[in-house]
């Protein structure tokens, strides 16, 4: 039994950019934004308040985040991994903070440099200031299936971090496959401790494409009755501290998929599309989303 609704949410402009080579010049990306913004998706997770030493192409975040047009009734949001980003985000004034984490301790200090424990009073300040500034909150596990560094991740670990989050006041936890390892089994299963504890209605999944899994990681999810999904459009991204991560599943895949199997997500696929071969077309390289190989086939 399928959902009959599904929640999108767009980190392209975010993950897909991160780790970008091509140099997008800033009002291409706030087009991009814009056409995004135009298309039915509900939720834009639009850039990132880190160090723009460690992320050289999101730092120009403040003039993208001030730049964009903002269109009523959708949600912009953005990585704030401490208060000094909490900073940006607050001149900018957008609509919801995203924190992330990760589940396993190497990744964790690599990606933010600081280990588990010393994460969570950082994190806890940026809720409390987000949630004082009337902001909600987006929290982010990575490595939750496996990890670059340590390998499979033990569940309870993922739990124990989520939880944690959870007791800060975050409202969603999105579960990040980060480097593409997870299987439909694996989701199943991960899930079903998971539900145990936590409701499905506060869990988004968050899976990259490394080994062509994310679709189906998809569905095993839908199944478990999940009902919100992270895509990056044209299946651009991936994390710049977890080597061989690729992008994530692709939001013009996801949403042709859903609307295949009668599951709506308020989405215009063929706006959808146009806004993909737009950053393409900046990018100057064939995306790897099936949709735009078939569009750019034709
Ligand atoms: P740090 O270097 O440990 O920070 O960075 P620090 O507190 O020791 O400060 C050192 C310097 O950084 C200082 O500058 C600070 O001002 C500056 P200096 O005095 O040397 O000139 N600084 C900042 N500058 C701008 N904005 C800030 C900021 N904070 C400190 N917010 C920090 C700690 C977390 C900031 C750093 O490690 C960082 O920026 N990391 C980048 C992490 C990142 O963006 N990773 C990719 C996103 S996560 C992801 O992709 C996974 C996800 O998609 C889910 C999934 O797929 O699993 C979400
Ligand atoms: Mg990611």
């Amino acid at each position: 039994q399928l959902p009959n609704n599904v929640t999108i949410k767009e980190v392209g402009p975010r993950d897909g950019l991160q780790n970008e080579k091509t140099v997008i010049a800033t009002p291409d990306k706030i087009e991009w934004i814009n056409r995004l913004s135009r298309t039915g998706v509900r939720h834009i997770e639009i850039t990132s308040f880190v160090n723009p030493k460690w992320i050289p192409p999101l730092a120009d975040s403040l003039e993208v985040a001030t730049g964009i047009a903002r269109v009523e009734g959708v949600t912009y949001s953005a990585l704030v991994p401490n208060m000094r980003g909490m900073e940006g985000f607050l001149k900018a004034n957008l609509d919801e903070v995203a924190v992330f984490m990760s589940a396993t301790e190497t990744h964790n200090q690599k990606n933010i440099n600081k280990s588990i424990d010393e994460t969570f009073p950082v994190l806890k300040e940026v809720i409390d200031a987000a949630l004082q500034n009337g902001k909600r909150v987006r929290g982010y596990v990575s490595t939750v299936f496996g990890c670059p560094y340590e390998g499979r991740t033990d569940v309870k670990q993922a739990l124990y971090v989520s939880q944690k989050l959870l007791d800060l006041g975050i409202h969603e936890l999105s579960l990040g496959d980060t480097i593409g390892v997870a299987n439909p089994v694996q989701v199943q299963q991960v899930l079903e401790v998971f539900l145990r504890e936590i409701p499905a209605d506060r869990l988004a999944m968050h899976f990259h494409d490394t080994r062509g899994m994310a679709l189906a990681n998809v569905l095993a999810s839908l199944q478990m009755g999940l009902t919100t999904f992270d895509g990056a459009l044209g299946g651009l991204g991936g994390c710049p501290y977890a080597p061989g991560a690729s992008g994530n599943v692709a939001t013009d895949d996801l949403v042709h998929m859903l609307h295949g199997m009668g599951v709506a997500t308020g989405i215009d696929e063929a706006a959808l599309v146009a806004s993909a071969q737009f950053m393409q077309d900046k990018i100057g390289r064939p995306l790897p989303s099936h949709t735009l190989q078939t569009v750019n086939a034709c």
